[in-house]
């Protein structure tokens, strides 16, 4: 069987003012009529799988027993961590409930349109990784991104799956526009397969400073009927790296399966207008009006907002809050996160 473990961690800075503290992104209905943490639990549903678990900040703990009918655990980080932590204390739980399961790492914040193609991969993956293979979901890139990690396919395993020849997390421009002109690389989706016993063997000897602390973390915590509270002083040990550096970049066990799953992640409201049209008119939701403003979005929850001969500019209005953003730079909204931190 396949256990889901559902990341959610992040607060989704980059999609201020829609996203925030009290609701970060993954609990948003940002791709439909469901939050994007229940479109996640909902496409890991079935004989197949046992039901998901959530790795998430205590903030957000009833958002999850609102959101999620039925989940098996609530782990909650006392701090955040990244996620490479996450990933052993996943695998621990795994162990505990069932020495043969698989674990599927996943983001709580991704949208996938072709569910069947993802279950159809996954049913290749799982003996991939029973039999000793950390595998990843390969995305044929169309752009040199740098805010993803960049898979190198290398020997063939298995039809239409590879060893990783290399995996390197968010390389610059110039590295990433060489790799897109290789066509031999692949963005890691950020989902994975791991065999909970080869993900915690690898960590403790390629990563023991973030493995050992949420080893202990994990082995000291407090449950409390479904909610796991992991103990806060062996946790704040762990060295902070993401699951991408802990193991992927330097183990030699790396598998990656290409598949066409219509991934997206929704990071940025450049991606979030996407998300909504391919073509060149403006995006409208809400009371809106667009004239010669192409690629441009405009997200309101009330004021009528107009915009004339703008064009890849995104107006988002909510609860009082109101966003101007050049599109293609909307990964730096971050930035306003960071000083309302500052300031208030
Ligand atoms: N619980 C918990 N705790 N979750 C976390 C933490 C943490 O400390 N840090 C991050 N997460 C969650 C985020 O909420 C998100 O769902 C997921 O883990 C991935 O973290 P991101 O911070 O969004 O990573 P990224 O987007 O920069 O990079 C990853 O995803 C890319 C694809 O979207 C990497 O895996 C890249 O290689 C990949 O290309
Ligand atoms: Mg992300």
């Amino acid at each position: 069987k396949i256990l889901p473990v559902i990341l959610s961690g992040g607060a989704g800075s980059r999609l201020w003012p829609l996203s925030r503290q009290s609701a970060a992104k993954q609990f948003l209905p940002l791709a439909g009529s469901k939050t994007m943490i229940q479109d996640t639990a909902d496409r890991t549903r079935g004989p197949d799988f046992l039901p998901p678990v959530f790795i998430c900040n205590a903030s957000h703990i009833d958002l999850i027993d609102e959101q999620i009918d039925d989940y098996g655990a609530i782990i909650v980080e006392p701090e955040g961590r990244n996620t490479g932590p996450c990933a052993v204390v996943a695998a621990l739980h795994a162990l505990s409930l069932d020495p043969d399961a698989l674990i599927l790492l996943a983001p709580a914040d991704h949208v996938i349109e072709r569910p069947d193609v993802f279950l159809d991969a996954l049913r290749r993956a799982a003996p991939i990784a029973a039999d000793g293979h950390h595998v990843t979901f390969g995305m044929t890139p169309d752009h040199p991104a740098t805010g993803f990690g960049y898979i190198q396919q290398g020997k063939t395993i298995a039809d239409g799956v590879f060893e990783i020849e290399s995996f390197r997390e968010k390389p610059d421009e110039v590295t990433a526009k060489s790799y897109l002109a290789s066509g031999n690389y692949h963005w890691n989706s950020g989902i994975f397969l791991f065999k909970p016993s080869l993900l915690i063997e690898e960590m403790a000897a390629l990563a023991s400073e973030c493995a050992e602390p949420a080893r202990q973390s994990y082995a000291q915590a407090k449950h409390q009927d479904r909610v796991i509270h992991l103990d806060a002083q062996s946790f704040a040990q762990c060295k902070p790296e993401p699951i991408d550096i802990a193991l992927m970049e330097r183990t030699s066990k790396g598998a990656v399966l290409p598949c066409d799953l219509g991934w997206r992640d929704v990071g940025s409201f450049r991606a979030y207008r996407d998300l909504h049209a391919a073509g060149e008119e403006a995006v409208i939701i809400g009371d809106g009006y667009a004239h010669d403003s192409a690629g441009s979005l405009i997200d309101t929850d009330g004021p009528l907002v107009a915009l004339i001969g703008l064009e890849n500019v995104g107006v988002i209005v909510r609860d009082g809050r109101v966003l101007v953003v050049e599109l293609d730079a909307s990964q730096d909204v971050k930035e306003i996160v960071n000083w309302l931190k500052a300031d208030n």
